[in-house]
């Protein structure tokens, strides 16, 4: 399986830290905020990785990474965005380096606690269609929803306003190579973005959509109340829920 770091967009809701770099080389604790993700993929057991980045500072990143020896790699492979059209935008970027392949793609400012070493090995046996990984949250309208009927996901929902549960959809996709024929199909949304909820809902509709709880804590780190806290998680405060 290939490994996808989605490191794109403006990350506006950082302004004004993020004016004059990238939101992923903010520092989270002792480390780059790009660290946690590229080491959640090694973590499963990942080490064919394509960085998806974009902006003004995206050097920044070949300079900070370099071939990923940090790692335990003996390369890193990286593209570039133009724009900043949305997360499936940046998705579709990495079509030339799945191939054929399935691919685990993780958001760039998604810090975990636990290995998803067990989900990646589910979906390495699943073998088709498509896997996310959901987490309990008490603020589920700033993420997707999932709606569930039993235990199935029956529609995920961007940000609503009424979520139908609790449980968010974490930034960790797993897909076939499928999804780069979904994310042909999308039409920009309501916010001018190829959301990557439309992606997933596709693979809900085709019946091929897996998904289980992912252990330990999870956070994005987009907004200053969530940087702050991935900050604090970091350091090793343990979450109070
Ligand atoms: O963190 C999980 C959430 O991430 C999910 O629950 C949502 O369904 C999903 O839409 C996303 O929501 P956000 O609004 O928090 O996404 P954001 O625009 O902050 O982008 C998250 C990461 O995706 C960002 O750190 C880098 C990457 N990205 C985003 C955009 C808009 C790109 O690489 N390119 C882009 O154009």
């Amino acid at each position: 399986m290939k490994g996808i770091v989605l490191a794109g967009g403006l990350g506006t809701r950082l302004h004004p830290l993020t004016k004059v770099t990238n939101k992923h080389l903010l520092p989270v604790y002792d480390k780059p905020m790009i660290y946690y993700p590229i080491q959640t993929l090694v973590d499963a057991g990942i080490d064919d990785i394509l960085i998806v980045t974009g902006g003004s500072n995206s050097g920044d990143f070949l300079t900070l990474l370099g071939n990923g020896k940090k790692f335990g790699l003996e390369h890193l492979n990286y593209t570039y965005q133009e724009g900043h059209g949305g997360i499936a935008v940046a998705l579709g970027l990495a079509r030339y380096f799945a191939g054929n392949e399935p691919i685990c793609v993780i958001l760039g400012d998604n810090i975990v606690e636990k290995s998803i070493r067990p989900a990646v090995d589910a979906f390495r046996k699943q073998g088709t269609g498509a896997k996310i990984l959901l987490k309990e949250v008490p603020d589920p309208e700033r993420f997707g929803v999932a709606e569930l009927d039993g235990d199935r996901v029956v529609r995920i929902i961007e940000k609503p306003k009424n979520p139908p549960s609790r449980y968010a959809v974490t930034g960790i996709y797993m897909y076939d190579s499928r999804v780069f024929d979904f994310v042909d199909d999308l039409k920009p949304s309501g916010r001018g973005e190829l959301e990557i909820t439309d992606v997933n809902n596709a693979y809900i509709d085709s019946g091929e959509l897996t998904w289980e709880k992912l252990d330990g804590y999870w956070t994005d780190a987009g907004t200053f109340q969530s940087l702050f806290r991935a900050n604090q998680l970091a350091a090793g405060d343990r979450p109070t829920e």
